[in-house]
């Protein structure tokens, strides 16, 4: 039933349906939830899904799990997993409803995180927070050759605050108006203005969305997960004056911080973004787990929740998946369409990032992705035409 789309929306609102129910009663799990489970974790162990939750949510733990909840928030496992069930083409198909989720269900989580971070285990703790200098970065593309645009950003949850799937429309409005508050703070090059989504007409929001400086509506990813409830209450987009700083309030996360501009000047961009975190996490108080770091809706997200990005065109490599496979591995980087995740490459443009955010401090994953893209742009021009 799951990957039929004529029958998901039905799915979808008895799911949503059920969650909603039982969110605030008793402990236990519900009978129905539990068969909607089971029918539903079936249908993913026999599909050919290349998820990881699919690889990772084996019999014997989603039986260990399926009646757990986490404490304060009564969160379950469907909560957790109903993205990736009812995304078979999801490449991770996991979230954390709430900061607890990741304890009481680490026996999903902590073999997932260890397979996209790329080994860090669950004995393994990330660093204290070290930004350390653009500076050593220098410029990847001097004279404009490959880079059309350099993006950093990271993800920050409120402390007293679960993730989405558990927030009340107040919620949302209290953490609009907190984050708003910090926001009206900010000074010199981070002076801008805070627009909610609410108050927003179609035709600003297409073009801040064409110019990818905001967010799409209706992921169907997050969507799955319990993230668009009350759309788009509490939902808006921080721009400084000159645009090249902004600031997500309750996307996937409370707070997405971004610093993007035009070229290769990776350090510049990424002091951009850790001022800006900086003046920020003065006035508010940023959930980080001692050994998750930095805590996020999605597990692909914890540690440091950097996401290093730039927009290039490598036309020879493109023309060569295998070479261009073999080296995203090597340099540990991931390539997604123009339009970021699960979208298509526009005119030969493809954004490439690190993969990992967990397990190396932030300085590290910076110059993790420095040196790959490095390493790409190198290939590329030693690469035969054909
Ligand atoms: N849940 C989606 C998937 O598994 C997205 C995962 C990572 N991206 C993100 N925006 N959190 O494909």
């Amino acid at each position: 039933m799951l990957l039929n789309s004529k029958t998901r929306p039905k799915f979808k609102f008895l799911t949503s349906w059920i969650l909603a129910t039982f969110r605030h009663a008793s402990k236990k799990v519900d009978k129905n939830l539990l068969k909607q489970m089971e029918d539903d974790f079936q249908k993913l162990a026999d599909s050919k899904s290349k998820s990881l939750l699919r690889r990772h949510l084996t019999k014997e733990i989603f039986d260990k799990l399926k009646t757990q909840t986490t404490p304060s928030y009564n969160s379950t496992l469907m909560h957790c997993i109903s993205s990736g069930l009812c995304n078979h083409d999801s490449g991770v198909g996991l979230y954390a409803p709430d900061p607890e989720a990741y304890k009481v269900f680490a026996d999903l989580f902590d073999p997932v995180i260890e397979d996209y971070h790329k080994c860090f285990r669950k004995t393994d703790k990330q660093p204290e927070t070290a930004f350390g200098k653009g500076k050593d970065f220098e410029n990847l593309d001097p004279d404009g050759n490959f880079i059309v645009s350099t993006r950093v950003r990271c993800g920050r949850a409120l402390k007293g605050f679960p993730f989405n799937p558990c927030l009340t429309e107040e919620d949302y409005n209290k953490l609009q108006s907190e984050i708003c508050a910090a926001l009206k703070n900010l000074k010199g090059e981070y002076k801008g203005c805070y627009e909610s989504l609410s108050t927003m007409d179609k035709c600003s929001q297409q073009k801040l969305i064409d110019d990818h400086l905001l967010f799409k509506e209706g992921d169907r990813f997050l969507e799955a997960a319990g993230a668009s409830r009350f759309w788009p209450i509490g939902r808006g987009i921080y721009l400084n004056d000159a645009k090249n700083f902004v600031v997500w309030v309750n996307e996937e996360d409370h707070i997405r911080i971004i610093s993007m501009e035009k070229g290769g000047d990776l350090g510049k961009v990424y002091d951009r973004m850790v001022g800006g975190v900086e003046a920020l996490g003065k006035q508010l108080q940023f959930n980080r787990d001692e050994r998750l770091g930095f805590l996020t809706f999605c597990p692909t997200n914890l540690g440091t929740s950097i996401r290093a990005s730039v927009h290039i065109k490598l036309p020879k490599l493109m023309n060569d998946p295998e070479e261009l496979k073999e080296l995203s591995e090597r340099y540990r980087l991931q390539i997604r369409g123009t339009s970021g995740e699960h979208s298509e490459a526009k005119d030969g443009v493809h954004d490439i990032s690190n993969q990992r955010r967990l397990g190396l401090t932030e300085y590290e994953i910076i110059k993790e992705m420095h040196t790959g893209i490095k390493g790409l742009i190198e290939a590329e021009k030693k690469a035969k035409s054909c």
